[in-house]
């Protein structure tokens, strides 16, 4: 097959790119920033090939659907945060409907974009229930709110043109190198394993943690599909508190300072934690590595970047 991967050189893209191309697959790589990617995407010959373009202009969308030729392309490009709102709408709104555009006008057989978790809202709407991609979109933020209207303009395209698009909704996706969104559990494992002491608000913040290979899988997974059952997928993840994932962190740094603010309260404030990821289980069979091994693996990358021996 062959893949456009919008946003590819990012966190989650740099792992989605190599998944793709180890299965065989042409993969066109085209982000606004490709300082690093063309070399971190050499090894991969010419399975890969990165271009420079704005998701933001219309020309240079359709302008790399069509050299690509790609039959998937997959949007991974965004503003994660609040920023300026007409910053925001060109990239996070604007681009994301250059992308369905353009991939109805080429004629792209799927189409796979991320949302969020963020969607969602706090958990405390929910009381305990785990939410599913039925449930009621609850969330306000900036961030949150042009998700949604990312998720309705998918609806409308499908619903205009028959188009398959289909909606991925990651949950906190974790991992040595991010760098924006949710990076409590990030800090969490990464500072300790630089030898820092780290504080956190509240012990009993909630996440739903997942690491950004798996989350790299299940993109994979659902893009090369012809037509997935379902138009939205939840990532889901592991359930845990920042007091638990500082735990486990513990259990591989024993010396490891990390401190709470307060021992308690957090849960009540914390975003959607209790994640129904049942469709993407069954349809797709993803299995998630074990967060505590995923712990180790992210505590000794560090490490291995601070010339550090790994611990086990
Ligand atoms: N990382 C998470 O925890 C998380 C959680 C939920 C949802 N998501 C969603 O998953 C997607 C990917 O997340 P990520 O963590 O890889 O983000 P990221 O910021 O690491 O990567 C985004 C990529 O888009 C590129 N980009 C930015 N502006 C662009 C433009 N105008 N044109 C082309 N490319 C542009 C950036 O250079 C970057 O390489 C995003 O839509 C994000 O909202 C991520």
């Amino acid at each position: 097959m062959t893949v456009l991967a919008i946003g590819g050189a990012g966190f989650i893209g740099r792992r989605l790119v190599p998944i793709l191309a180890a299965a065989g697959h042409e993969v066109t790589c085209m982000d606004i920033d490709i300082a690093g990617a063309r070399a971190a995407f050499s090894y991969l010959g010419d399975k890969v090939t990165v271009v420079r373009g704005d998701v933001s202009q219309f020309d240079d969308v359709i302008g790399a659907m069509q050299e690509s030729g790609a039959d998937r392309v997959v949007n991974l490009s965004y503003f994660i945060g609040d920023i300026a709102p007409h910053v925001a709408f060109k990239l996070d709104i604007q681009g994301m409907d250059n992308c369905f555009e353009a991939a109805r006008r080429c004629a792209v057989r799927h189409t796979v974009f991320a949302s969020s978790l963020a969607v969602s809202g706090p958990q405390a709407h929910f009381g305990e229930h785990f939410v599913h991609e039925g449930d009621e979109r609850r969330g306000e933020s900036q961030y949150a709110v042009n998700k949604i209207t990312n998720e309705w303009q998918a609806h409308d395209y499908r619903r205009a043109y028959g188009m398959t698009i289909t909606c991925i909704r990651p949950a906190n996706v974790t991992g040595p190198d991010k760098k924006f969104g949710s990076i409590d559990h990030v800090n969490c494992m990464c500072q300790p394993a630089r030898g820092q002491t780290v504080t956190f608000p509240h012990a009993d913040a909630m996440r739903c943690v997942i690491h950004v290979e798996d989350m790299a899988e299940v993109f994979a997974r659902v893009l090369l599909a012809d037509k997935p059952e379902h138009e939205t997928y939840n990532s889901g993840g592991t359930m845990i508190s920042m007091a638990e994932l500082a735990d486990q962190v513990r259990e591989f740094l024993s010396d490891a300072d990390i401190r709470f603010e307060a021992e308690t309260g957090g849960r009540e404030t914390s975003g959607n934690y209790l994640i129904d990821n049942s469709r993407l289980v069954e349809e797709f069979g993803v299995q998630y590595a074990p967060l505590r091994q995923r712990v180790g693996e992210v505590i000794n990358d560090i490490r291995a970047g601070e010339g550090l021996p790994p611990v086990s």
